[in-house]
């Protein structure tokens, strides 16, 4: 009894521990080569802010006896980070490596000694070979976008050389070493928090992550992280919720998430993939907001079509329509009955819908009387293409069905009327329902990001979006 217990528990941990993500992001070598040239930018302007404080003190130098110094105004006059690399350190995050680094800086000296005997003048200290290595955590914060920090670093100083400038120089050479070490203690000392400042300043910018992105009036997508991202040796993974919601009504669609993941690939910065069940939950807040719906009138057939909407046109197939209501004009709504199903197929996207066409006739006093509700199956094929940071589609018709649902006029021959819906379909519904998969959907994103060498394939259960990027301003 508490085995089976125990194995019914243990079977549903995989179902109740997480959900599964929409949206799957992969940030490769070559983005955090990208990342790597930016981040270093931000690191030599932090390295330049180093403040050496002064230094003071006495030293006994024979035989002169007691020698004052101080080391005063030191400013940094160069920073080199000639050589550095971004290498992923799998499970935990990455690991910056900085080598051959130099610091030069410039300062006063001053001296005074056998109580009289003041000189002064000025110094260049180089510090050469400085190596910095730091350790860089990727999680995801209490809103579900990335923070990274810096969890460990080491700065190590290979050589120091100072060179004096007027007054006694044979003087300084006694307690040279001394000083250098100072100076070195000093740098030493402040890189690392340098460093780890420039890491935590990347996090404003990826606070900037849209978490929900508004479409329009009726939806929203969420692009939270679901769980940290995980390093592997070859990508970060980001897992998205990728989830189009009502605005201001969260309701969970019947259906939810398939684990997938995503093919390795190199040759872009970012590879994203986005779910079948991302574009379903679409399809599902747009049919429960009641936004997949249209009345269709005359005037939105075009000029030249013979075909009408009024009893005329109608009552050639359906000759009770032409006797009962003669001459009026018609109007139909088409909208959907349930969710439309979008399935992708390699190269493939169809979406399969049902609905309803409802005629009416337009009575001299405008009301409405119904002639007949048609049943409605299609199939549409998509194409589906990346402009600026959103994706967009466009439909073409596939196949249509229509069945009598119905018809207040008595029988007639459903068949009759598929070329006048067919038509009406392909030079109104579908031209209105492209005027709005053309305006796209948000794309995740961060700050002023820009997508270049864009390509997308549809794959099987989803799209595959394989992109660079650049960070403008
Ligand atoms: C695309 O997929 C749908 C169903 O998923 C299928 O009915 C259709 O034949 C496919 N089209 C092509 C061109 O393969
Ligand atoms: C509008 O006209 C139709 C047909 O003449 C009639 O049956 C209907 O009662 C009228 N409705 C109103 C609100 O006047």
């Amino acid at each position: 009894m508490f085995l089976c217990c125990w194995l019914a528990l243990v079977a549903l941990i995989p179902m109740t521990s997480g959900t599964n993500p929409g949206v799957e992001v992969k940030l490769t070598e070559k983005g955090l080569e990208y990342g790597r040239q930016l981040g270093m930018a931000s690191i030599q302007q932090k390295l330049k802010t180093i403040k050496v404080p002064d230094i003071s003190g006495s030293q006994e130098v024979s035989p002169i006896g007691k020698v004052k110094y101080s080391l005063s105004n030191m400013q940094i006059v160069d920073v080199g980070l000639p050589k550095s690399a971004l290498d992923l350190v799998p499970g935990t995050g990455v690991r910056l490596s900085i080598g051959n680094a130099f610091i030069q800086l410039h300062g006063n000296w001053r001296v005074k000694y056998i109580k009289i005997i003041k000189d002064s003048g000025s110094f260049d200290l180089n510090v050469n070979d400085l190596t910095i290595t730091t350790s860089i955590a990727i999680k995801s914060d209490e809103t579900g976008r990335p923070v990274v920090s810096s969890v460990s670093c080491a700065a190590t100083v290979g050589s120091a050389s100072i060179k004096f400038h007027g007054g006694a120089s044979w003087l300084y050479n006694l307690f040279k070493n001394f000083i250098d070490k100072a100076l070195r203690n000093a740098l030493q000392k402040q890189i690392c928090p340098l460093v780890a400042d420039a890491v935590s300043d990347l996090n404003p910018q990826l606070k900037t992550l849209n978490v929900v992105a508004k479409v329009d009036q009726y939806a929203e997508i969420e692009y939270s992280m679901v769980s940290s991202p995980t390093v592997s040796s070859s990508s970060i993974d980001f897992s998205l919720k990728g989830e189009f919601y009502n605005i201001g009504k969260h309701q969970e669609p019947p259906f939810s998430p398939a684990a997938f993941s995503l093919p390795p690939q190199v040759n872009n910065m970012l590879y994203i993939g986005v779910s079948v069940f991302t574009t379903n939950s679409a399809a599902f807040v747009y049919n429960t907001a009641g936004a997949l719906s249209l009345y269709i009138t005359d005037d939105m057939i075009p000029q030249g079509s013979p075909i009408r909407l009024n009893t005329r046109t109608f009552g050639a197939f359906i000759p009770q329509i032409a006797r009962r209501f003669p001459g009026l004009m018609m109007k139909l709504l088409v909208k959907t009955v349930k969710s439309p199903v979008i399935t992708f197929q390699p190269n493939n996207v169809t979406v399969q819908a049902t609905g309803t066409v409802t005629a009416y006739a337009i009575q001299a006093n405008t009301t409405l009387s119904p002639l007949f509700v048609l049943n409605l199956e299609t199939s549409v094929s998509v194409q589906l293409f990346v402009s600026e940071m959103r994706l967009a589609g466009a439909v073409t018709l596939n196949k249509m069905d229509l069945t009598l649902g119905t018809s207040y006029v008595g029988e007639f021959q459903v068949k009759s009327l598929n070329s006048i819906l067919q038509m009406v379909l392909k030079v109104v519904v579908i031209p209105k329902v492209n005027v709005q998969l053309a305006k796209g959907y948000p794309l995740p994103t961060l700050g002023k990001m820009k997508l270049v060498n864009t390509q997308l394939q549809v794959l099987k259960d989803y799209m595959l979006i394989g992109t660079d990027v650049q960070f403008i301003g």
